[in-house]
């Protein structure tokens, strides 16, 4: 089957389970997906269940969308992603952002969990911009002529109209958004300290490994976006090690402001 066939099959799928209208699709990333057990009359689904979907295998991703109503919207939240690192292809990591199109949604907001070059541990972040150095594109092959043109311009990947929303809300609910540049890599390693300093030169300001191929999938259809980091730890060399427990651990720490956010934000939109 070719992937639009896929797509179409997929999101067919989905609207006889009763997805019929989301408006936002919301991309849950680790530690976050929390805020998918606040949706009301919800519909949940486990990945296992939708067909040419993915599976989710890392801790602190469940594995579940969720489609129902968030601050007064209709929302089709996937609490865990699918990564690069797992072995997935791109198609495979970027396949939901497209059914997600496909269903109808106007917008993606698009979490992660990032490590900080210019923010330390706590931040969370509202990407202005991308550096893509995963050596990868999600458009390379044929073009989804459907979908978007063969050449996209990524000029306002990420919605300023958006972001302008994200800060005028979090002022007024008293949270310290800071704004920055996100590079993505393909993970899993967690980066060396030379390559920190490297992308700190190329005007990172926060760095991690998602995230990149999914908003180059929604920028080419033209959905619009608001990514947000939560800072989980400072980059290499820049404290003693990395592990994936503080990445989980300040997330934790952090959700609550994350999550009180994100359903501002979307009652804005
Ligand atoms: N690097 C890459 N990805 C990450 C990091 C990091 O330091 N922390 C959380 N995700």
């Amino acid at each position: 089957m070719n992937l639009m066939d896929k797509i179409n099959e997929t999101a067919q799928f989905l609207k006889d389970k009763g997805i019929t209208v989301p408006a936002f699709g919301l991309i849950l990333g680790s530690g976050l997906g929390e805020l998918a057990g606040e949706i009301e009359n919800a519909v949940s689904i486990d990945y296992a269940d939708i067909p040419n979907w993915g599976r989710s295998t890392v801790v602190g991703h469940a594995g579940k969308l969720v489609y129902g109503d968030l601050a007064g919207r209709k929302v089709l939240a996937l609490q865990g992603r699918f990564h690069f690192y797992e072995g997935n292809p791109m198609e495979v990591v970027t396949f939901p952002v497209r059914v997600m199109r496909a269903l109808g949604c106007e917008g993606v907001i698009v979490t992660n969990a990032a490590g900080g070059v210019e923010y330390g541990p706590g931040t969370l972040m509202a990407i202005s911009d991308h550096i893509n150095l995963t050596g990868q594109n999600p458009l390379i092959g044929a073009n989804l002529d459907e979908f978007g043109p063969r050449f996209p311009d990524m000029s306002d990947a990420y919605t300023k109209v958006y972001r302008e929303k994200a800060h005028a809300v979090a002022e007024k609910l008293g949270v310290d958004l800071k704004e920055g540049v996100y590079l993505g890599v393909t993970g899993p390693t967690y980066e060396t300290p030379a390559e920190i300093r490297a992308f700190q030169t190329l005007g990172a300001s926060a760095v991690g490994m998602s995230t990149v191929p999914e908003v180059i999938v929604a920028a080419h259809s033209g959905l619009k976006v608001l990514g947000i980091s939560a800072i989980t730890n400072f980059a290499a060399g820049f404290q003693s090690e990395l592990n994936h427990g503080e990445v989980v651990e300040v997330t934790e720490r952090i959700k609550e402001d994350f999550k009180g956010l994100v359903k501002a934000i979307l009652a804005e939109l």
